[in-house]
């Protein structure tokens, strides 16, 4: 994965220390131990600023849109800049930035307004490995008619079937949504690839970005995918969902909207008031970012360069702590890992991974770490296909070690000793 910026990487150290002082979440403790957070996939810690952001719009601009007075002005202000912000974050124009409350209530809206030009026959295509707000809202258009098909994975490690995938795109394939990175075990799906099948028999592209955004760049132009969805809170923001839709997609659909709002973008999409407050909190996420990237790479000449400056250095720490992680994983007696532990394919793989150990449920591991103050996650985390493709569901499914860019060496070796500990213990 290439951000286009060009580091000498070898000579730009990861300020580990000063990322870590941005988030004030990390300072906490549990049971006199300092808590761990390996929960990023569910949502990650957020920086000071962003906390700042949300509390300085609620004292100081909170009101409705389009007022004749100042804080109703500073309101529209901050929301164009918050289309700005994610439009350089996803390389597109700010009126193709559509916001919501998540991924799902945007997708699920999507949905309806691409279910009304579907007919009976038409077909659409989801992967094993998606998230099920990737997967619900489309099967519900079956009451229409069309069918969803759903392309398989090799489970020895978890990779998309791209044979399958390939032959489920059809003549009368509509639209081909798939997740760009799996939220449960990490795997990244080849997004270009995917789009260009897509694209080939006429379909439009959907990707599902929530779990990839806060491991990579994004740059929808260059996919030339149809829509994205991305979700705020999954990197260093708010809880709010993103929607990208190209121009034309935007203009052509109909959404289900009210009468009074009008048919410009954004606003057609953007349905009732917005979570002003949030989008403040997003503005503040994304300038994160660019210092970040500016930190690392001070030559960065626009936001977009330092937020791809950020990636670059975020990819380059996280392979590292993914690669002790995984490697350490291995070795433990008795652990069933699921997904790509070869190491020479990190930049295949997000630091998520999955396993399951000999004589303890999921929910029994997370719980134990939980008392030692270190966050994980059991379950199917909703990506249900999954679960069932690899047999756990009945079974309490999979832990979820999920990490991100302020996560340490000293805390996944903190993980690894205690998972150690429990396997020894049976
Ligand atoms: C890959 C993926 N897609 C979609 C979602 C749903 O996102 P939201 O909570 O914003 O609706 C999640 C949430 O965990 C996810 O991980």
């Amino acid at each position: 994965m290439s951000s286009g910026v060009s580091m000498a990487r070898e000579t730009v150290r990861f300020d580990i220390d000063w990322v870590r002082q941005q988030f004030p979440a990390l300072q906490q403790e549990v049971n006199g131990q300092p808590a761990v957070f390996f929960d990023a996939p569910g949502g990650t810690q957020v920086p000071q600023r962003v906390i700042d952001a949300i509390a300085s719009y609620l004292t100081t601009s909170n009101s409705n849109t389009g007022g004749a007075f100042a804080a109703s002005a500073r309101t529209d202000r901050l929301i164009a800049d918050a289309h700005a912000a994610m439009a350089d974050f996803l390389n597109c124009d700010p009126d193709e930035v559509i916001f919501g409350p998540n991924m799902t209530t945007l997708t699920l809206a999507l949905s309806r307004a691409i279910g009304r030009e579907l007919k009976s026959g038409d077909e659409l295509l989801v992967t094993v490995l998606d998230h099920d707000a990737n997967v619900s809202p489309w099967v519900s258009l079956e009451e229409r008619g069309v069918k969803v098909r759903t392309a398989d994975i090799k489970p020895s490690d978890c990779t998309l079937d791209m044979f399958d995938l390939q032959a489920k795109v059809r003549r009368n394939t509509k639209v081909v949504a798939v997740g760009w990175a799996a939220n449960a075990v990490g795997t990244i799906n080849p997004a270009g690839e995917v789009v260009r099948l897509a694209h080939a028999v006429g379909a439009m592209a959907f990707l599902d970005a929530v779990h990839y955004a806060p491991h990579g760049p994004v740059d929808v132009r260059a996919l030339d995918c149809d829509f994205l969805v991305c979700s705020t809170y999954k990197f260093f923001g708010p809880h709010l969902g993103v929607l990208y839709g190209k121009r034309e997609q935007l203009q052509r659909l109909r959404p289900y909207k009210l009468r009074a709002s009008s048919e410009q973008l954004p606003d057609r999409w953007e349905t009732g008031t917005q979570n002003h407050e949030c989008l403040a909190g997003v503005v503040a996420a994304i300038v994160y970012l660019a210092d970040l990237g500016r930190r690392h790479h001070p030559s960065a000449a626009s936001r977009r360069e330092a937020i791809l400056a950020a990636y670059e250095v975020i990819r380059r720490h996280e392979q590292e702590l993914a690669a002790q992680l995984i490697g350490g994983l291995l070795e433990i007696h008795g652990l069933t890992f699921y997904g790509i532990k070869d190491l020479a394919k990190l930049d295949q793989r997000t630091p998520t991974v999955a396993i399951r150990m000999e004589g303890h449920s999921p929910r029994e591991l997370a719980t134990k770490l939980g008392g030692r103050g270190i966050f994980t996650w059991d379950g199917n985390y909703y990506a249900i296909n999954l679960t069932e493709r690899l047999g756990v569901e009945q079974s309490g499914g999979m832990l979820r070690i999920g990490l991100t860019h302020y996560n340490t060496a000293e805390e996944v070796s903190r993980l690894l000793e205690e998972l150690k500990r429990i396997g020894a213990r049976g």
